[in-house]
């Protein structure tokens, strides 16, 4: 992993923590995410902010960024360890530049279904997974929460097989397995950050992008995209995350707080992306997107076995059978 070895610690901004804790005045954390202020990511990070401020007594206040206010997610990720930044709600998706082993979560048609996901996630590979990020980038990883199984957008036709991908300039998150999938389907991948995407499909920069429903909804991307495939090629976890540095000044009551709060708000954020998605898929269609509800996934899963060919050795496939495996 690159990013925490050549960050700076964030010494002075912790000073501040720690007096502010030691004095009894109330911390503010800032936490950035890249989505709508509708979105699921917003409504799970405005739970999380009422636990952390109840169960600290509002010694710790948490204030949340929707949006991009703060970045685009790679460049949030960089922010927490020089300081500009205390949290981030971010996909994996950006991660494999700093902690390469995290996105085996992102190898296509890996999960069956939400469940089987929070299974793997929430046991001893997730677990695991976590610890990796916290000692490769010198954050604090506080939980698992969940972006959702992604689906293919576009405004030329619809999409049943891969052939109909063929051509397309599709805005993938910057991320290798992501593109190479996207390759091996027969698309040209373009990797772009999330903030810069609804401008490029709306000037046809780009042909096709691909996000969960809640995305696709909250974001509007029914304005610039005719066509919805449900392909769910990738299930994108995200990950709530904080400054090392910050979480350290905090009490030990306060960090507990922190990390029961990251735990409870990420179920009731699971819970709000299995709403969204079931009512913002008819939404969609009142919207007038035309939607290929059940894709024959097959004809996809084939076509993205040369990935699997190139990631296995660097995973290893007993851990990639143990993903599976899992029931
Ligand atoms: O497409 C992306 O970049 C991600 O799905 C998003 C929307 C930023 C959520 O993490």
């Amino acid at each position: 992993g690159g990013g925490g070895s050549e960050a700076k610690p964030a010494d002075s901004g912790n000073a501040g923590g720690q007096q502010a804790a030691a004095s009894g005045e109330a911390v503010t954390l800032k936490v950035g995410h890249t989505l709508a202020d509708t979105s699921h990511y917003q409504v799970g990070l405005e739970k999380f902010k009422e636990l952390v401020e109840s169960k600290t007594n509002g010694s710790v206040k948490i204030e949340t960024f929707p949006n991009g206010a703060l970045g685009g997610e790679r460049d949030m990720i960089e922010g927490l360890n020089v300081g500009s930044i205390d949290m981030v709600l971010s996909s994996t998706g950006p991660m494999s530049g700093f902690v390469q082993e995290v996105t085996v979560v992102d190898l296509p048609f890996l999960f069956r279904d939400a469940d089987h996901a929070h299974k793997v996630l929430d046991g001893e590979v997730g677990t695991d997974l976590l610890a990796k990020v916290e000692s490769s980038m010198g954050v604090k990883a506080l939980a698992w929460w969940e972006n959702g199984f992604r689906h293919v957008t576009n405004n030329a036709h619809p999409v049943t097989k891969p052939e109909d991908l063929k051509g397309f300039k599709i805005r993938t998150m910057e991320n290798d397995i992501h593109m190479d999938s996207f390759k091996a389907m027969g698309a040209q991948p373009t990797p772009m950050a999330f903030t810069e995407l609804f401008t490029a499909l709306q000037q046809g920069t780009i042909d096709a992008e691909e996000n969960p429903i809640p995305v696709i909804m909250t974001s509007r991307f029914y304005e610039v995209q005719k066509h919805l495939s449900l392909t769910r090629h990738f299930y994108s976890p995200s990950i709530l995350m904080m400054s090392q540095a910050k979480f350290d000044a905090l009490s030990p009551e306060q960090q507990k707080a922190i990390e029961e709060a990251a735990l409870e708000a990420g179920k009731f954020e699971r819970e709000t992306v299995a709403e969204m998605e079931k009512q913002y898929l008819s939404e969609l269609k009142s919207k007038g997107m035309e939607i290929v509800e059940n894709p024959d996934l097959q004809p996809f899963v084939d076509a993205v076995k040369p990935v699997y060919e190139k990631y296995e050795p660097q995973f290893g496939k007993e851990l990639i059978e143990k993903i599976r495996n899992t029931q």
